[in-house]
């Protein structure tokens, strides 16, 4: 059985103290939820304090440096945020495939010194709507997939969960249907059947994300291949996110 899980991005948003509010009401309002994997990925300063208040609330790294230390000024290790008590990290986003000009090859380190220190990756894949306009959408998410999970065994890719974000769709309030995001859901398990085998491709969590919402997450969860949300703009406030991870019982 795979584990529904809905991940909360925070992105550049939100102070410490903001943080801390968030996160403690949270816990509040999801209590009784059990049978859902919850987790919020607030921005570096406030990972600390979180993790204080964080109760059932996993907590996330938005990004991470595949080095364990050394004179990479600005970036932070696994090693750093594995002696906080982080315990997912999430690596190619298509921000920062897009501003931090992340290639396959950089996720791919970066997934690779993750596990080895013990952080479960949240690998994000997803297409630009040129590229579905081009026919290409398939052909992006299986080089997506393919480049950062090079090298990766099966034993260690067991605790990795994959993201599909279409591009298009996130921060836009442009939501792939569910059908759509179906579609590339099995297309992604059956690529991760040929790369492992089929009883890893069916353990394995796979995400949408992109413009998910209350209103729209019952309907996008509830399809067979997708098994939770990573959840941007409608993560930030501890109601909607409530309702969201929800949405998945
Ligand atoms: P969004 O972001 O929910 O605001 O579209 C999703 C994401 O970038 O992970």
């Amino acid at each position: 059985m795979r584990k529904m899980i809905v991940a909360g991005n925070w992105k550049m948003n939100k102070t410490n103290t903001e943080a801390v509010e968030i996160v403690s009401k949270l816990n509040e309002l999801i209590a009784d939820v059990k049978g859902v994997e919850v987790i919020i990925g607030p921005p570096f300063t406030a990972l600390s304090d979180v993790i204080k208040v964080a109760g059932k609330v996993k907590v996330a790294a938005q990004n991470m440096h595949w080095e364990e230390k050394g004179a990479f000024t600005g970036e932070v290790s696994p090693i750093m945020f594995h002696d906080l008590g982080v315990e997912y990290v999430i690596l190619g986003h298509s921000e920062r495939r897009a501003y931090f000009g992340e290639t396959n090859e950089m996720i791919n380190k970066k997934i690779k010194s993750a596990l080895a220190h013990g952080l479960k990756p949240i690998l994000c894949v997803g297409e630009k709507l040129e590229d579905r306009e081009n026919g290409n959408t398939e052909n992006v998410v299986e080089d997506h997939i393919k480049g950062g999970l090079e090298g990766i065994s099966k034993e260690e890719f067991a605790n990795v969960v994959i993201a599909y974000e279409p591009v298009w769709a996130i921060g836009t309030g442009k939501t792939a249907t569910p059908e759509q995001a179906e579609e590339v859901h099995a297309f992604i398990r059956k690529l991760l059947t040929e790369l492992f085998d089929a009883e890893i491709a069916e353990n394995t969590s796979i995400l949408y994300g992109g413009s998910v919402k209350p209103a729209n997450s019952k309907e996008l969860i509830s399809k067979e291949n997708i098994d939770g949300g990573l959840v941007g703009g409608a993560s930030l406030k501890a109601e909607d996110f409530s309702i969201i991870v929800k949405s998945v019982l």
